[in-house]
């Protein structure tokens, strides 16, 4: 028997890949498999919590019982996460990964190829950042991200913590081929202003039941 202690608790979870579209058919994404965001949601009901998990593409089944939104692109996640923390949730954890770029201007009909040229040039502009968007408009009690990186893994999670206003950050190394992407197992630093924790590797539905028990009492420690 699982302690239902989250009982009344609003848990927002964003997971899987944002897809950008160039033209109707086409478009920019990255290789999230949504699988540590699903395995979040589905520890935090398990306790009990209300989860609303806003999901991009993926290819795995939602967890029984969530308040499921798909969405496509960054701007609809971003607009989604502020519907659902109309009223400010508890918690809101940001495990999607988000295209850093969107086309300027998407084209409405399918681009055709040039004969006459072997380039092409896209016009990017930035995303909009959902979770340092969220932590300004104070959307949720505490706010989570992750830092996928591939070097200075400590150092650059660091920075993220700070710059985007976030109460935690969960890190990992996504140049391990053993670990992150599209794996079922997972290794993360837990990054708070005052802590730092290294649980082991792990399933990522195992991690999560750590992860969410470490949020938790982060939360706890918090309302005293
Ligand atoms: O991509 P980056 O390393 O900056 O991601 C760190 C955290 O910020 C993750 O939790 C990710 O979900 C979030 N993020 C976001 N909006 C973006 C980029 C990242 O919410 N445009």
């Amino acid at each position: 028997l699982i302690k239902q202690d989250l009982t009344g608790q609003h848990w927002v979870i964003t997971a899987g890949p944002t897809m950008e579209a160039i033209d109707p058919v086409r478009y920019i994404s990255n290789h999230s498999s949504g699988k540590m965001g699903y395995a979040l949601a589905s520890a935090a009901m398990a306790r009990g919590a209300t989860v609303t998990l806003i999901s991009g593409p993926v290819q795995i089944t939602a967890p029984a019982g969530a308040n499921m939104i798909a969405v496509k692109s960054a701007d609809d996640m971003l607009a989604a996460c502020q519907q659902s923390m109309a009223t400010p949730a508890d918690v809101f954890i940001g495990a999607a990964a988000v295209a850093d770029f969107k086309m300027k201007t998407a084209n409405d009909q399918k681009m055709k190829k040039q004969s006459d040229t072997d380039e092409v040039t896209l016009t990017l502009v930035k995303n909009p950042d959902i979770i340092a968007t969220l932590a300004e408009q104070k959307r949720a009690k505490i706010i989570i991200g992750f830092a996928a990186e591939t070097q200075n893994v400590m150092e650059y999670a660091k920075g993220k913590l700070a710059r985007k206003g976030l109460d935690m950050i969960i890190a990992n190394d996504v140049s391990r081929s053993d670990i992150g992407f599209n794996q079922d197992e997972n290794q993360v630093t837990v990054i708070t202003k005052e802590s730092i924790w290294s649980p082991d590797k792990a399933a990522k539905h195992e991690l999560a039941i750590q992860l969410v028990e470490c949020i938790h009492q982060h939360a706890v420690s918090r309302r005293h």
